[in-house]
């Protein structure tokens, strides 16, 4: 047993919890901690943990349980909704739960489909007022690879097309720590497993230990932010979107959250936008407020 004088004792005599705990010892959440737990991380999220991953939600708290030097799920749920710096320790929740998988390039055909049609359709649109601007937000954006994955496509295939065509595009998600990754935009060999050669050597700069960072021209055109996508008053001020990328994230929302987020999605849109959703998650039953448009190799849902 080691003890510990733990980072939880100093937030004020209600969480003065100064356990003794191993480092190591394994946790155990009872049935009901664990609905206790996931109706709030529903509640605060959207974010709805299936009876089948109540080990994964298990191994991902127990890791910032034994940062704090608590001793049980109980008392971290109690910690997470009363203590003083609650805000503060969410960001850190939801940085224990999030699943951040991305990379450069994941779904080529919805990239090329937006520089072979969608734009090109939405510039000749006369529905479309502002033809001087395109405005492009990476829903659940993780550590940017998306974001800048749309800038360097529209930097290669747009704008010699369009000059003076502005583009401005958002990345956003509830991690605070992805989205810091994003604004430093150095990537591991991991994440650039999918990129095109010619994106290679034109929008990367190698750097120490493998690394390869998004040239500055490309960062510009992307801001990064911190958004919950199940927040109603930070996506009521997401607005006039021609093209909005939310993928794979729907997957792990339930279907009302899914349908409440989606609405959200529809009403950031432009009159005639579009959005992308992930390469195995569908609109069935949760929207059919959209018209659904074939593109080769992927379909997009066209706001109409
Ligand atoms: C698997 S990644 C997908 C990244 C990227 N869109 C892609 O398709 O490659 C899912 C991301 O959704 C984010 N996420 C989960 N719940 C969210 C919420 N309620 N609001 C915003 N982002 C959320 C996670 O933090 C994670 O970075």
């Amino acid at each position: 047993m080691i003890s510990q004088q733990t980072a939880a004792s100093n937030v004020g005599s209600k969480f003065n919890f100064n356990f003794s705990i191993s480092d190591n010892k394994k946790l155990q959440m009872s049935a009901k901690t664990f609905d206790e737990w996931r109706k709030y991380i529903y509640d605060v999220s959207g974010i709805y943990f299936q009876d089948n991953k109540k080990y994964l939600l298990e191994s991902r708290l127990q890791k910032r349980i034994n940062y704090l030097g608590l001793d049980s799920f109980e008392k971290y749920l109690e910690y997470v909704k009363f203590n003083p710096q609650r805000e503060a320790e969410k960001k850190q929740l939801f940085e224990a739960i999030t699943i951040n998988e991305t990379y450069f390039f994941r779904n080529q055909p919805q990239f090329d489909a937006l520089v072979q049609h969608i734009v090109p359709e939405l510039l000749n649109d006369p529905r479309k007022l502002n033809k001087k601007k395109l405005r492009i937000w990476s829903a659940a954006s993780s550590s940017g690879e998306e974001a800048y994955t749309i800038a360097m496509v529209l930097t290669e295939l747009i704008l010699p097309k369009y000059p003076g065509l502005q583009v401005e595009i958002i990345g956003t998600d509830i991690n605070y720590a992805v989205v810091e990754n994003a604004k430093r935009g150095i990537y591991k060999e991991y994440s650039i497993r999918n990129t095109p050669p010619l994106y290679l050597k034109k929008y990367f700069i190698p750097r120490e230990n493998n690394t390869m960072e998004v040239i500055p021209e490309i960062k510009k055109m992307v801001k990064f932010k911190i958004l919950n996508l199940y927040d109603d008053a930070g996506m009521r001020m997401m607005n006039n979107f021609d093209v909005i990328f939310c993928a794979n994230v729907l997957i792990y929302f339930n279907l009302e959250s899914k349908k409440k987020v989606v609405e959200h999605l529809y009403n950031a849109l432009n009159p005639v936008g579009y959005l992308f959703i992930g390469y195995s998650e569908s609109l069935h039953g949760i929207s059919k407020a959209f018209r659904l448009v074939s593109f080769p190799k992927t379909i997009g849902y066209k706001k109409e």
